[in-house]
């Protein structure tokens, strides 16, 4: 997600401009596709922004220097509204006179309607962002009290947000404000700082404070003011940092993978924000497919590789039994060796975290030859598989920096369900009722991942336990059958151990040979209130393991009491509908095999012979 510094003081022999750069390389790890600097000097507002690395930005700054000053913020942009170019980098001017200039994380959820009124009252933009839309609010806003203003302006917006804004007038200011979206203070020596995270102001001082959700922040060289957006004072959490620069890079977490792991609820929900009106339906203004050209779909195929195919074959379960239109899943790299039945009424979808794997790429190419509509759910702005797409739903999942995927599956899962429900509602094969209701169960999962993610303890001692297993074994049915495929793809790529998944289904047809005593094998439990007496078979299936001496892992809904007779260890997801149980019962998983690698030494986040993104065939 976006870095954001700001900084108000002087350390000796360094202007504001050095201390926000310095700050926006520490956060360069969080990913990011464009840069921009802004600060109050002169009685104006000076700024600089350029898209790609920092480094374009440094250039762009000797290039045509900015004055010195003592108040700056700068801002390092993960693009969601407009693509990574110069003009939709941040910070964003607001007003005619553009003294006033603001930097954004997160996404506003009903920017279009504020934008309406905007342009309806004459105001001009300059870019495709939803944070040009606070920047002319804040102008609009703006009668000499900065802070007021944030106050008026915060309390129209919806969504996650967290803004910083300086104004010409007020030099020695920056005013942040944050909704369920990072800001932290940083408390220095006639000097104070703000970042997204500690690492932005960790090489000046230690002393931080914790924001409370919905509160504003005023600072000064020498003072530290918060309110919440009611105006009433409020107070923030002092404490002091205790990482150093690298552990503070991953919030205090041993790995990416781990940081990011934990970011999962952040993942879910912000890959839902802004998908769904009020009353539950479904607003896709950003697809670029006809509604009738949609509606006249005769198949889907998703088209992906690794995990997120896995993602891929979760969704088919849900997009079939919500559209009842037929989706197949294939991985991307076979899929155009095979002649495949496409044509004008096929939507083929790929899914992709960085939208650059090429094999990905080769195959939504052919897909586009053959005439289908082609749709991107992608992690990642501005890059290759979007833009060779009809069509794109990004995930809000925020930069994955860790080889091993665990928050890009969660919001490919939660996109490609958004998906599924928008087709069922053009198609009318869902009613409005069940549509609200599974989007509001969506809704609860971020609440029940965070509930779950604080519950691992036990998988982490269970991991520790196994450093030294030579192979273990998944299994699942109906959804659980590709978490038990995830799960086992998380352990091969980082731990080295020989992991296989299976469809439980599958096991008396050759898989149970493997069994032998000893043998660990983590069993996927689908809820007791699944159709057809689904866990009642997976129940049977975990007691012939059992009986053949198999050390059985097994993953269950809270209450369900059947499968404790036959379990040697029970972890437990909180209760949620079938088809978005993937979106729990992976997490153990994924905290078994990052556990379990930290274990043995290895390195978690670039385990061997593996890249982030495969660019090649
Ligand atoms: O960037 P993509 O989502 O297209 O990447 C696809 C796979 O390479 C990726 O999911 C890979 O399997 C991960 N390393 C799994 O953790």
């Amino acid at each position: 997600m976006c870095g954001i510094v700001g900084y108000v003081g002087t350390t000796s022999g360094t202007t504001a401009l050095d201390v926000v750069m310095e700050g926006l390389a520490r956060l360069e790890y969080r990913g990011y596709d464009s840069a921009g600097v802004a600060l109050v000097a002169e009685g104006q507002v000076a700024a600089q922004k350029r898209a790609g690395k920092l480094v374009n930005l440094r250039q762009a700054l000797v290039d045509a220097p900015l004055p010195a000053s003592r108040t700056a913020i700068g801002h390092t942009r993960w693009a969601t509204h407009g693509g990574p170019t110069d003009q939709n980098a941040h910070p964003h001017r607001g007003g005619d006179d553009g003294k006033l200039a603001l930097i954004h994380n997160g996404i506003i959820e009903n920017f279009h309607s504020l934008k309406t009124q905007l342009l309806a009252d004459g105001v001009g933009f300059a870019s495709e962002t939803d944070t040009e839309v606070a920047a002319q609010l804040l102008a609009q806003a703006y009668a000499g009290d900065l802070t007021e203003a944030m106050r008026t302006v915060v309390n129209r917006l919806e969504g996650a947000f967290t803004l910083l804004a300086v104004h010409a007038d007020n030099p020695g200011v920056v005013v942040g404000a944050r909704r369920n979206s990072p800001l932290v203070v940083g408390r220095g020596e006639h000097e104070n700082f703000l970042g997204s995270d500690v690492a932005a102001f960790i090489g000046h001082t230690r002393q931080a404070i914790e924001l409370g959700q919905d509160q504003i922040v005023t600072i000064t060289p020498e003072s530290i003011d918060i309110i919440g957006f009611d105006g009433a004072p409020a107070q923030g959490k002092p404490y002091e940092v205790t990482w150093d620069a690298a552990a503070a890079e991953k919030g205090g977490h041993r790995s990416f993978m781990a940081k990011e792991i934990a970011e999962q609820p952040h993942a879910v929900a912000d890959t839902l924000l802004g998908r769904t009106d009020e009353s539950g339906r479904l607003v896709l203004d950003e697809l670029r497919i006809a509604e009738e050209d949609l509606r006249r779909v005769s198949k889907i195929t998703i088209i992906a590789c690794g995990t997120a195919a896995y993602a891929g074959m979760v969704a088919k379960y849900a997009i079939e039994h919500w559209t009842r239109i037929p989706c197949e899943v294939e991985l991307a790299h076979e899929f155009r060796y095979r002649d495949p039945v496409i044509d004008s009424t096929s939507l083929v979808v790929s899914i992709s975290q960085s939208g650059e794997t090429m094999d990905t790429l080769m195959a939504v190419k052919h897909a586009n030859d053959l005439g289908a509509h082609t749709l991107s759910i992608c992690n990642t702005h501005g890059s290759t598989i979007p833009r060779e797409s009809d069509a794109v739903l990004y995930t809000h999942a925020g930069p994955e920096i860790a080889v091993a995927s665990t928050k890009a599956f969660l919001a490919q899962i939660t996109a490609s369900y958004i998906l599924g429900l928008y087709l069922a509602q053009l198609r009318g094969t869902l009613s409005e009722e069940e549509i609200a209701e599974i989007t509001h169960e969506l809704g609860e999962v971020p609440h029940k991942l965070s509930h779950l993610l604080d519950s691992m303890d036990r998988v982490r001692e269970i991991a520790r336990f196994m450093a030294d297993s030579r192979s273990v074994l998944f299994l699942g049915r109906h959804v659980g059958f590709p978490v038990a495929l995830e799960g086992a793809l998380k352990l091969k790529e980082i731990a080295y151990i020989h992991a296989e998944g299976f469809a439980a289904g599958e096991l008396k047809h050759g898989p149970i040979a493997l069994i032998e005593p000893g043998q660990p094998v983590f069993i996927v439990v689908p809820s007791p209130s699944t159709a057809h007496g689904l866990h009642g078979k997976v129940v049977s299936n975990i007691q012939e393991i059992r009986a053949r001496g198999a050390r059985t892992l097994v993953i269950a809904e809270e209450g369900d009491d059947d499968v404790v007779p036959f379990a040697d260890e029970i972890i437990r997801v909180p209760a949620t509908p079938t088809l978005l149980a993937p979106l729990l019962t992976v997490v153990p998983l994924q905290v078994f095999a990052c556990e379990l690698a930290t274990a043995r030494g290895l390195d978690v986040d670039q385990p061997r012979n593996l890249a982030k993104s495969v660019t090649v065939e």
